[in-house]
């Protein structure tokens, strides 16, 4: 289901964009924004990212919710000026999103989960008509923009998976480090927990989700001992199943062996790869030509789905063995600036441990 929270207002007449250039040069004239401020040393709410946009500095911020990953290259890639509309899928802490509005994009934020969007929308109050919050999912992308009277995007952000703020509060049920129940949801709106998930499944729906969304070996054995502990009481918090895990994967590492695990009954319960691949398509209608696809994934599982997406998309032409010539590729529309994914610089992997395994995606309609 699909609410918006504030009737959307006349992108047309860019009032926001127009009210924003001159607050944000009222802010900020006279202040020495060298591109040369690092992230860690400047207190600036803001320095000078590629080509002159402005970059936000997560320093400088409210309680700590997320750090936005790969920020600048976002900027570079999406060029948010005044006058673009931006539908950013996954809002989140509106870290990128605040990036974005800041050098005069309009964006509508998107995301199923409410504290993300209570938090975005106070962090982003000052944008007034440039910035829209909407709870929904991303896979419905294309009926949130319709409900919007919007019928094309100039950009399209997904920035995947789940948020620090998420993963770090016990009561989401998302870690294995601090006990909580066994949750999982993005959505609390959503039937399917993970506590169902666990101690209602399968053994062999256990098996397979465990094999391809966490690839993990031991996959049966895990599902074995959840079965034989959930026959004598039901698994409810995350160190309960973390200590069921154990007991088929004996620790041999810093790592705690139920973190493949973890991250298979998650995107189970999002339904993860399903939303992915969904939305992926309705972006292509959605963008406007020379419209920009920008996606961030931190899984084998996820990037393979969006590089096989944008590579079948960017080839002019196809040829077959055979074929006597090369025939043109109906599903043409994207250039891909490079058909290697963009991963983070070491400072900001030093800086922020969760980019580490980031990969960024861009694609151009043609
Ligand atoms: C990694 S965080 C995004 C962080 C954000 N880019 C920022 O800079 O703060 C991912 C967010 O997307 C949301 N999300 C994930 N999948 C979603 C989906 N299918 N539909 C809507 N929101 C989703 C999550 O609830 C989470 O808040």
């Amino acid at each position: 289901m699909i609410i918006p929270i504030k009737p959307w207002l006349d992108l047309a007449n860019s009032k926001g964009a127009a009210a924003l250039a001159g607050r944000r040069s009222d802010a900020w004239n006279g202040l020495a924004m060298s591109s040369n401020v690092d992230f860690e040393e400047s207190d600036l709410p803001f320095r000078t990212g590629p080509g002159g946009l402005l970059c936000a500095n997560f320093n400088h911020r409210m309680e700590f919710y997320h750090d936005p990953i790969l920020a600048p290259e976002i900027l570079e890639a999406m060029q948010p000026v005044a006058g673009k509309q931006i539908f950013d899928g996954t809002l989140g802490g509106g870290g990128h999103a605040e990036i974005l509005l800041r050098n005069g994009a309009h964006v509508i934020g998107c995301d199923q989960d409410q504290d993300a969007l209570d938090y975005a929308e106070r962090r982003l109050s000052a944008y007034d008509d440039a910035f829209l919050p909407v709870r929904g999912n991303f896979r419905e992308m294309d009926q949130i923009l319709a409900g919007l009277g919007i019928g094309h995007v100039d950009g399209i952000l997904l920035d995947l998976g789940v948020s620090s703020r998420q993963l770090d509060n016990p009561a989401r049920g998302f870690s294995f480090r601090e006990n909580g129940p066994l949750d999982m949801r993005m959505d609390d709106r959503a039937a399917l927990s993970a506590k169902e998930l666990v101690n209602e499944w399968a053994e062999d729906e256990l098996i397979r989700i465990f094999r391809e969304y966490g690839e993990e070996r031991r996959a049966a054995r895990v599902a074995r001992e959840i079965v034989k502990a959930r026959a004598i009481k039901p698994i409810e918090t995350t160190f309960e199943l973390s200590e069921v895990v154990g007991r088929a994967i004996p620790k041999t590492s810093a790592k705690n062996p139920a973190t493949k695990v973890f991250q298979a009954i998650r995107i189970a319960v999002n339904a993860e790869l399903e939303v992915l691949e969904v939305a992926l398509e309705k972006a292509v209608e959605l963008l406007a030509p020379k419209g920009v696809l920008a996606i961030i994934t931190f899984h084998s599982l996820e990037d393979r789905i969006v590089k096989r997406f944008m590579h079948r998309r960017s080839n002019p032409f196809i040829d077959r063995p055979e074929w006597s010539e090369p025939r043109s590729n109906p599903d043409f529309c994207f250039h891909l600036p490079s058909r290697r994914a963009i991963e983070p610089e070491e400072a900001e992997t030093r800086r922020n441990s969760r980019s580490r395994s980031a990969k960024l995606r861009i694609a151009i309609k043609a």
